[in-house]
C-alpha cells in the first residue's frame, strides 16, 4: 500500500472541511508502506526515533511548524534544521487531524474516553466540536484527575472550582478549541475538560462559581494529555486493520516539572 492510498482510507467517513491543515508535509506519497508510525506530534524526537526504526510515514495530529496552516513566515534556525532533519529521514509526514475531529464521533474524544474508561454517551453541543458527554456514573473533578494522571499519564492535571461534588455532564474540549467558557456557563454542564485555557477569564469563573455553591469545574489536562489518546487508539486500530507494521511513538507532555 502506498502512502497516498492510505490516507485515502483514512479519511473515509470524515466531513473535511474545504479549506483544511490535513496534508502530506514532507515525502513521497507515493512511497510504498512497509512501517507506519503515529504520534501526536512531529517532534524533533520522534522524529529521530521514527527514522531509527525504519519508519516510512508518520501519521500526525499537529503542526510540525508552529502554525496551523504550516505558514512559514519566517526561516528561524529551529525551522531550517528540523526540515533538513525531516528532508534527511525520507519520511512522509501526514497531518491527520481535522479528519480525526469532523466525524460523527470524534475520533481524539473517542481515544480519550476510551482510555480513561468512562461508560456514557457522547452528544453533539453547539459549543464544542469533541461534544458532550453523559456519563452512566456520577464523578468527581478530582476522581477524573486521579484517573487522568493513572490512564492517562498526565502529570499534573489542574482543577479549577468544584474538586468533590459528583457530576455526569462533562463537556469535552480537548485540544483548545472554542467554546470552552459558553460550556462552563451552560447550567447544564457540571465539569468542562480542556488542553489548554485562559487561566484569568475560564478557570477564575470556575473557581466562582465553586465558592458560590455551583457544582462547576474546570479541569485543564495540557494539549498533548488531551489529545494523544486519540492518536494512541488510531495506532492500535491500524495495528488490527493493516499488515504493515504500526508503532505508536509517544512525544511526552511538552512541560517537564521541579517536583
Ligand atoms: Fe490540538
Ligand atoms: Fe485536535
Amino acid at each position: 500500500m502506498k502512502a497516498i492510498e492510505l490516507i485515502k482510507e483514512l479519511n473515509e467517513g470524515a466531513s473535511t472541511p474545504e479549506r483544511t491543515c490535513d496534508t502530506i508535509k514532507a515525502g513521497n506519497p507515493e512511497r510504498e508502506l512497509f512501517k507506519v508510525g503515529v504520534t501526536m506530534f512531529a517532534t524533533v524526537d520522534t522524529v529521530r526515533q521514527a527514522k531509527e526504526w525504519g519508519a516510512d510515514m508518520l501519521i500526525v495530529h499537529e503542526p510540525t511548524y508552529y502554525d496551523h496552516m504550516e505558514v512559514v513566515t519566517e526561516e528561524t534556525p529551529v525551522i531550517l534544521a528540523k526540515r533538513a532533519l525531516i528532508e534527511e529521514s525520507g519520511i512522509v509526514i501526514y497531518r491527520y487531524h481535522d479528519n480525526m475531529h469532523f466525524r460523527d464521533v470524534d475520533a481524539i474524544a473517542e481515544g480519550e474516553l476510551h482510555y480513561l474508561g468512562l461508560q456514557g454517551k457522547l452528544e453533539k453541543t453547539p459549543y464544542s466540536a469533541s461534544g458532550l458527554f453523559v456519563s452512566d456514573t456520577p464523578i468527581s473533578a478530582l476522581e477524573l484527575a486521579e484517573r487522568m494522571k493513572k490512564d492517562l499519564g498526565i502529570a499534573h492535571p489542574r482543577i479549577a472550582g468544584a474538586r468533590d461534588a459528583k457530576g455526569t455532564h462533562i463537556a469535552t474540549c480537548f485540544g483548545t478549541p472554542k467554546g470552552v467558557f459558553e460550556l462552563l456557563c451552560d447550567d447544564s454542564v457540571d465539569i468542562v475538560l480542556t488542553g489548554e485555557a485562559c487561566e484569568w477569564k475560564i478557570a477564575e469563573y470556575a473557581r466562582d462559581a465553586a465558592a458560590l455553591g455551583m457544582n462547576k469545574s474546570l479541569i485543564v489536562m495540557g494539549h498533548i494529555g488531551s489529545e494523544r489518546d486519540g492518536m494512541r487508539l488510531l495506532a492500535e486500530r491500524m495495528k488490527e486493520k493493516y499488515s504493515f507494521e504500526t508503532r505508536y511513538f509517544e512525544c511526552g507532555e511538552v512541560y517537564t516539572y521541579a517536583e
